[in-house]
């Protein structure tokens, strides 16, 4: 495991070890080198910013490029002070791609002013050629650009460019490939995420991700078992397991496991208290997965099931693989197995063909499943998918008023959900003090809605029985209901 691995012991004159995660610690040692010159040359250590854009994948890779930072010797530090300024990119939507131009924009007179400073992209973005054409072209101030492929391979990619002196690029258009055992530096030291599965199959007919994040794969039952073993043991009670479908994980390995079984198995795992999961695909929720979060102490009453629209036939042009019946179908099953569990959703407004009655069939699903939130997307139309080349875009004054009449339903029905659970005791995950008011903490239910409450920070982490006496909306008003919750009460 790598907190194992000294990287002064590491011997740098000799030839990079072939294999992997070894080589990449080799190359964490000769950028450590790099690390001390800088101390010496500027009296302090050199200082990097990740800053994440789009899922919870990227915020998971940016956690293991902040891992490698600080093992080289970096110190964390806000942007506007960063010698290193990295950008994880996201390129779901068009207006995710336009963000990062700007930045990148605001951040060429600050390496004018200052030449040491470095400018690191990543992420799916950087996975599309005419973009690294584009910043090869334009912004060619920029020092390292890798993709979503290769980011192990980020601290070789760095002493690469330390050696170079000039922008060093690589981009792999896929891989099979996933490198364990290489560190990670987490947001919260007592909730995580992890990668069970990587890349995406499915092919949504208006979706940029599987060409972006390649094949899907993955990861081996034992290698995530032990993962989140090391991360209990290390003071992590909640964890959020990660892919663009887990539903379908184990499909591809050797000894094919289904999500249901690897869901058991986390279960057993002692001091883990809560076990969440996104992104669901409505095609592969089985009949199993919902009978294991029907008797599951430790699964949270949650589930996040994106629709993207209510309309069979735009549904079909999707390439989603379900009906709205077949939706609602399983909605009905997971709320007989799962009492009170909470649903949310993402939906799409103005996908090509989409008429006022194929719209009128969305916000009927979203009455009839009494969403607890929603993310609603105005399409965007992404060169090089299916829908891209669809006849019939629909005219932008049409989507936004399809989308403002949506986005007021979801609210109206969010809003009344929320108040259902007003007045009962609910556990709460505490994770941070409350950036409104510092005599206050904000917790995390099992249905995912937060919860503020009078409390300070010794409390977080822990797990407190809060009554929750007000609904807000998309929150609670609450107040302690008893003494911290213990090990073994039921965590649903
Ligand atoms: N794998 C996940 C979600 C990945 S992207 C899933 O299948 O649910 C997150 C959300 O972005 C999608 O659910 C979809 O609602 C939205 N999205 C993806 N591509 C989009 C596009 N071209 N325009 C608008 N929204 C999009
Ligand atoms: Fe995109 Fe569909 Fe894959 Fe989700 S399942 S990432 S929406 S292609
Ligand atoms: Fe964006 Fe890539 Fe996630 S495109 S939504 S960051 S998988």
């Amino acid at each position: 495991m790598y907190t194992e691995i000294e990287l002064d012991k590491i011997d740098i004159c000799s030839e990079p070890p072939a294999e992997e995660p070894a080589r990449q610690y080799y190359f964490m040692a000769r950028c450590q080198e790099w690390a001390k010159d800088f101390e010496q040359k500027h009296g302090r250590r050199p200082t990097a910013c990740v800053t994440t854009f789009g899922c919870q994948m990227n915020a998971r890779d940016s956690e293991k490029l902040r891992g490698i930072l600080r093992d080289i010797g970096y110190i964390e530090a806000q942007e506007e002070q960063a010698d290193f300024v990295i950008y994880n990119t996201c390129t779901v939507r068009e207006n995710a791609n336009t963000r990062v131009y700007g930045r990148i924009g605001q951040l060429k007179p600050r390496k004018k002013k200052h030449p040491h400073m470095m400018i690191g992209l990543c992420g799916c973005m950087m996975q599309e050629p005419e973009v690294v054409e584009k910043l090869k072209k334009s912004y060619s101030f920029i020092d390292l650009i890798f993709g979503t492929h290769n980011i192990y391979k980020f601290a070789e990619l760095l002493a690469a460019r330390f050696e170079a002196g000039r922008m060093v690029i690589d981009i792999w258009k896929d891989t099979d490939k996933i490198v364990e055992d290489l560190p990670n530096e987490r947001k919260y030291p007592f909730k995580s995420g992890i990668n069970i599965m990587f890349g995406c199959n499915n092919f949504c007919s208006y979706c940029i991700v599987p060409y972006v994040r390649g094949r899907e794969r993955s990861r081996k039952p034992e290698a995530i078992i032990r993962e989140i073993r090391r991360l209990v043991a290390d003071g992590v009670t909640e964890v959020m397991l990660l892919g663009q479908n887990v539903n379908s994980y184990g499909k591809t390995l050797d000894a094919p496991m289904s999500f249901a079984e690897l869901l058991s198995e986390i279960e057993k795992i002692d001091g883990l208290r809560r076990i969440r999961f996104m992104t669901s695909h409505p095609k592969d929720l089985s009949d199993e997965l919902i009978e294991v979060m029907g008797k599951s102490k430790k699964i949270c009453r949650h589930l996040h099931l994106p629709v993207q629209s209510g309309s069979t036939r735009i549904l079909d042009k999707m390439n989603r693989r379900y009906t709205k019946e077949q939706y609602l179908g399983l909605v009905n099953k997971l709320r007989h197995a799962v009492p009170g569990i909470s649903l949310t959703t993402d939906i799409i407004v103005g996908f090509p063909g989409e008429t006022e009655a194929d719209f009128q069939e969305t916000l009927d699903v979203v009455r009839k499943v009494r969403y607890d939130s929603a993310f609603t997307f105005i399409y965007s139309k992404r060169t090089g998918t299916p829908a891209a080349v669809m006849e019939e875009q629909v005219p932008e004054d049409v989507i936004r008023d399809r989308f403002d009449r949506l986005l007021k339903e979801v609210q109206s029905i969010a809003g009344e959900v929320c108040a259902l659970h007003e007045g009962t005791v609910q556990e709460a995950l505490i994770e941070s003090v409350s950036e409104q008011d510092a005599s206050m903490v904000t917790g995390r239910l099992s249905n995912n809605l937060l919860v503020h409450f009078p409390g300070g920070q010794e409390m977080i982490g822990s797990y407190v029985k809060v009554l929750l006496k007000a609904c807000k909306g998309f929150y609670y008003l609450g107040e302690p209901a008893g003494l911290p919750s213990g090990q073994d009460d039921g965590m649903k």
